[in-house]
């Protein structure tokens, strides 16, 4: 521990809640092997500085607060932009600064395509974090292959063609998502790969026996080091909700049965429509089973919360279960009355269901969530999933939950996750696991840099 102090590295998050809880997991990682750590961040959706005393941080004055979101691609295109300037002034700041610590490297997202630009010309190493799959970044990879070959951009008439580079894909499994100007997210994929190939290192929230044919493809094509050293969150001391409304999902779990309750969460940028909302709680609702159903204000375009359901369904809806704004949700999938996660497939919900080993109800909106969703459906066999890609109704809610809570199909899923979650467990072990390894490796090569 003494030897490795001494040492700064500067963290730069993508400012979207999915990115900066695994960014912020690292920085605790690295913390806790001794390094310091400093984290710049957007004046947009920062975190409070206050909730992390050992970090140093640094806000940028990018200017995006007043930029719409509903464009995901077209927001990470002015964000790649207009953080180039004040990305530069705050790492020279710190670089020249009289910090008693040098900076070893810093460790931007993946998706954020300028930094490795900025950091060249500064000579500052820079490593590059993940946070989504090996899986789905292998196929980011492979866009202009993809392109060449025609599945991209992606015709309706092909959507359930098989993709025989990636046998377990089918054209609508693509990682793509509707954009203004789809020539953007070409783009920014492109900048992605590029950077990750010209970094000093990639770090993936991942563990090797997951993801064990990705993660030797991106090492093999890559040609750059690569550390996969997750489950972070297993890694750190579990932290048990304090606020109020978070504990009234826990006080609410307490009081029912063992493996009894639908968890239901889209995570915290996909949107869905009025229609879609409607049949999901009707769906619910008819499926007779207990849920904790959070609906993130902004889940249903434009609207405020419940207002659309009736009255009637509402009270229906709230005999048999609770709907939250927001559920701590590491300790919801822990809770041993949790049966079912009825998911998007991001990726850090995902890893955390497997880790806990809570199989899945996947329903997957965009990018990556596609990829997870089917590899956690064909590949891992631990989730369920709806047919069609576009209509959500009730009575195939009704059939995918029944076949996930009683069916033969639901037991064999819960057993082969239950066998992901003890491997995920195992990975983590002291001296021998994959991921322990790998963490070892990465403190080495950051020592070396
Ligand atoms: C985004 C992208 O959509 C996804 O494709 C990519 O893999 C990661 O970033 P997001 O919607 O944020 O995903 O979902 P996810 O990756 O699952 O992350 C959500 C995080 O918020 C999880 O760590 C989850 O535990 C947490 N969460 C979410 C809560 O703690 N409570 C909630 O109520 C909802």
């Amino acid at each position: 521990m003494e030897e490795r102090q001494g040492r700064r590295i500067v963290l730069f998050p993508s400012p979207f809640q999915g990115h900066i809880r695994p960014m912020v997991q690292l920085g605790n990682l690295l913390h806790t092997r001794g390094f310091s750590i400093t984290i710049v961040h957007t004046t947009f959706n920062s975190p409070d500085p206050f909730l992390y005393p050992h970090f140093t941080f640094h806000f940028l004055h990018e200017n995006i607060s007043s930029q719409s979101q509903t464009d995901i691609i077209a927001f990470l295109k002015v964000l790649n932009t207009n953080c180039v300037q004040p990305l530069t002034d705050c790492l020279t700041r710190l670089i020249s600064d009289d910090h008693e610590y040098p900076i070893s490297c810093l460790i931007s997202d993946a998706g954020l395509t300028f930094t490795g630009k900025v950091a060249n010309q500064l000579k500052l190493p820079r490593l590059v974090l993940r946070t989504g799959g090996a899986t789905s970044l292998s196929v980011f990879a492979a866009f202009p292959f993809l392109r060449e070959k025609g599945y991209l951009p992606i015709q309706e008439s092909r959507l359930e063609e098989q993709v025989p580079e990636f046998p377990h894909l089918k054209v609508k499994d693509l990682p793509v998502i509707k954009t203004t100007n789809p020539e953007d997210l070409f783009e920014l994929v492109n900048g992605m790969i590029d950077g990750t190939k010209s970094s000093a290192g990639v770090i993936f929230n991942t563990f090797q026996e997951l993801e064990d044919p990705a993660i030797a493809a991106i090492s093999q094509h890559f040609q750059v080091p690569i550390f996969p050293i997750g489950p972070f969150h297993k890694l750190l001391p579990a932290k048990p909700p304090t606020q109020p409304d978070q504990t009234a999902a826990i006080d609410w779990l307490d009081k029912q049965a063992p493996s009894s309750v639908i968890y239901v969460s889209f995570g915290t940028l996909a949107a869905i429509n009025e229609q879609d909302f409607v049949e999901i709680a009707w769906g619910l609702a008819n499926s007779k089973q207990p849920f904790l159903w959070v609906v993130r204000p902004g889940l249903v375009n434009g609207l405020d919360w419940l207002d659309l359901l009736p009255d009637g369904l509402i009270e229906d809806l709230k005999e048999r279960g609770l709907i939250v704004k927001w559920a701590p949700q590491l300790q919801v999938l822990a809770h041993p009355s949790i049966a079912v996660f009825w998911t998007h497939n991001g990726w850090n919900s995902t890893l955390e269901s497997i880790c806990e080993g809570v199989p899945m109800i996947c329903m997957p909106f965009f990018t990556d969530q596609k990829v997870n969703a089917r590899y956690a459906r064909d590949v891992w066999r631990v989730g369920l999933g709806f047919e069609s890609v576009k209509l959500i109704e009730r009575e195939e809610i009704e059939r995918v939950i029944r076949r996930a809570m009683v069916g033969e199909e639901g037991k064999e899923i819960r057993k082969r996750v239950l066998e992901w979650k003890e491997m995920a467990r195992v990975c983590l072990g002291e001296n021998k696991g994959s991921s322990f390894q790998s963490l070892e490796r990465l403190v080495s090569h950051i020592l070396s840099i």
